[in-house]
């Protein structure tokens, strides 16, 4: 497939088609059409084509998309052909949350260690897991070939616990705390603020309500 640079914008849609395509293949559903496929996501079938042109197409005239190829195709684009050894840091609510949503492995993200500060967590277990000290981290780290680092600790030792995990080989950060990371070039940060979702949708509540007046 030929290279080419991708828009965020695209990127962030992909998992959605995915995501739809993953559902589709489970109820057995060999081809569909872009008109069928934007019916069923409420995004327009032009959009669809658009976005699927960055890769080259998929589709074919008249027979419109083989599901099974376009979700294998999209999976290769995002990574999820390859698995990933991942590590939690805080085993707090949010870490431990995360660290038992056993769904991630299907997508290729195993959950190898979690780790936190806090004595009283040491030695017990999420999900079959247990819980580490920092200080065993680093080594971890190069001997499981971790390469993603969750980070769910509060925003005051992020920063600097990004910068020890980042020397010591991790290539990707999914980061929870409310705080950027300086990280080199190269390093992989995808911030996840929940509430910016929520915010979303205080603003269309809002703006239904005005709308029903
Ligand atoms: P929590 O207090 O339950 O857990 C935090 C854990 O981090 C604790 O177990 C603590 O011992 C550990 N910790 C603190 N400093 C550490 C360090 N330097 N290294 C390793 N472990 C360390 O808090 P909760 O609710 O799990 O939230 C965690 C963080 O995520 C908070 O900063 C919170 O603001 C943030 N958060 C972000 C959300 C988002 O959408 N981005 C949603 C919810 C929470």
């Amino acid at each position: 497939m030929e290279e080419r640079e991708i828009s965020q914008a695209v990127i962030g849609r992909l998992p959605r088609y995915f995501r739809y395509l993953g559902d589709l293949k489970e109820a057995g559903v060999e081809r569909i059409s872009s008109q069928e496929l934007s019916e069923l996501m409420k995004v327009t079938a032009s959009q669809i084509r658009q976005d699927f042109n960055n890769f080259g197409g998929f589709g074919q005239q008249g027979y419109g998309y083989n599901v099974d190829f376009l979700h294998k195709e999209i999976g290769n684009i995002l990574g999820l052909n390859k698995e990933h050894n991942l590590i939690v840091i805080g085993a707090g609510n949010l870490g431990q949350a995360l660290g038992n949503y056993m769904n991630f492995k299907n997508r290729g993200f195993i959950f190898k260690g979690m780790f936190d500060v806090n004595p009283e967590l040491w030695g017990k277990e999420v999900r079959g897991i247990p819980i580490q000290p920092m200080d065993k981290v680093e080594a971890f780290v190069k001997e499981n070939d971790i390469d993603i680092a969750v980070l769910t600790i509060p925003k005051t030792s992020a920063v600097e616990v990004a910068e020890v995990l980042v020397n010591n080989g991790i290539k990707a950060i999914w980061n929870f705390a409310h705080v950027d990371l300086n990280v080199p070039e190269g390093i992989q940060v995808e911030n996840v603020h929940l509430s910016d979702s929520l915010m979303k949708l205080s603003y269309n509540l809002e703006r239904y309500s005005q709308e029903q007046k």
